[in-house]
């Protein structure tokens, strides 16, 4: 991208030409995607910023393949996200590796039976198909350990922690010359990984798209800043334009983790109808809720949020919610029930009215953001 410069610490640390990085998106695992969380790492490096590969989702073998894959189409710098369980102590890196998928059904099955019954009355009362889909058991969420050792074992310039806190590893990240990532919604974690030796933390707001905390960007990034000081910061929910990224980095942000923004392009990998909700839907059409995953997590508005509002349920552990939410899904997008159909997406979904190139999204920010750090203040601020 000819002409326009900007630069910050984080652009030194990585490599890159741009503070922009694109947030780890998992795949979508049911129907059928457009892009690939591949093809967006891709075109977000190539453009000058970061992209970062959705981990999650993938067998561990798949992830490294992905990555290889990567590193066939791009020379640039790249990351790598998977979501850490709070304790490695639950995952299954201790199980038997010897079945390595299941069929939904079978798991259904041994969900608590309120679970099973509310399944069973929505397919009955939405007229939506028990869909069979296999359920991979080794997927990186399942198996971290594994997961991180492919991501050492291929250098990955940047491993990122969706969820959980990446400290104990960074020893040994380090010693294999990769940089370690955080995720935080609040100041008092910020703080703690932190500490915890980290090269670089995002606070993201309750506005971001995905799992999400209960503070808003504006309030979050001061605290985390100094919080996570001197461990610099990248600021994340909500962001979707240049003047997002030029407010971040003149709160002391060293670069922006933008999500939602670069689901809605040509690589992003999402249904084609979650790309269409996100450029239908007004700031005010996301919900927060723990029907997906079990934690809360931000996806545009469906009927399926309704339903589980009068479900009188609780929602169950993550990651086994996953599972009553797959189950009903799946049925969802087979019937092509497009208003019970929802994805993870921000409430800067609202600002967002076109799918593009991922390397156009970059160049349009770095653009603005620079034409207001240089130039054009607002009419209405006068300041010397
Ligand atoms: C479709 C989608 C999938 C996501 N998947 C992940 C994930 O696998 N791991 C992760 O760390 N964060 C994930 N997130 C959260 C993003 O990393 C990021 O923090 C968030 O999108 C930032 O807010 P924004 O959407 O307003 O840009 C996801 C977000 C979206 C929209």
């Amino acid at each position: 991208m000819a002409g326009k410069i900007l630069r910050t610490k984080l652009c030194d640390m990585l490599g890159i030409e741009y503070p922009i990085v694109c947030a780890g998106m998992g795949p979508t695992l049911m129907g059928e995607n457009t892009g690939s969380p591949v093809e967006l790492a891709v075109a977000v490096s190539e453009a000058g910023g970061l992209g970062v590969l959705g981990g999650s989702g993938f067998t561990v073998d798949e992830l490294q393949e992905a990555i290889r894959e990567i590193k066939k189409s791009t020379g640039r710098p790249y990351g790598v996200d998977i979501l850490l369980p709070s304790s490695l102590g639950i995952s299954g890196d201790d199980l038997p590796s010897a079945v390595s998928e299941l069929p939904l059904s079978e798991i259904v099955k041994t969900l608590p039976q309120p679970y099973q019954d509310w399944i069973k009355k929505v397919r009955e009362e939405i007229g939506i198909p028990s869909v069979e889909i296999m359920v991979k058991l080794n997927t990186t969420t399942l198996h971290p350990k594994a997961a991180i050792r492919v991501c050492l074992e291929e250098k990955v310039p940047l491993f990122c922690a969706g969820l959980g806190n990446p400290g104990f590893m960074v020893q040994e990240a380090h010693a294999n010359g990769v940089k370690v990532l955080g995720i935080t919604g609040n100041s008092k974690n910020a703080r703690r990984m932190a500490q915890s030796g980290i090269d670089l933390l995002v606070a993201q707001g309750y506005e971001g798209g995905g799992h999400t905390g209960r503070i808003g960007t504006m309030a979050l990034l001061p605290v985390a800043l100094d919080a996570a000081y001197p461990v610099p910061v990248l600021a994340a929910g909500g962001i979707g334009d240049g003047r997002g990224l030029a407010a971040a980095l003149a709160m002391g942000c060293i670069g922006v983790w933008v999500g939602t923004r670069f689901l809605a392009t040509n690589e992003g990998g999402a249904l084609a109808v979650n790309k269409e909700r996100i450029l239908a839907a007004t700031d005010e059409d996301t919900r927060v809720s723990k029907v997906f995953t079990g934690k809360t997590l931000r996806a545009n508005y469906s009927k399926f949020h309704d339903l589980w509002d009068t479900s009188g349920l609780d929602a169950l552990p993550f990651p086994v919610q996953v599972m009553v939410s797959s189950a009903l899904m799946a049925g969802f997008i087979e019937a092509n029930k497009a208003d019970y159909i929802g994805g993870l997406a921000g409430q800067v979904s609202g600002l967002i009215s076109e799918i593009k190139p991922a390397g156009r999204v970059v160049e349009e920010m770095v653009n603005e953001a620079v034409d207001i750090l240089t130039r054009r203040l607002p009419e209405n601020v006068v300041a010397r």
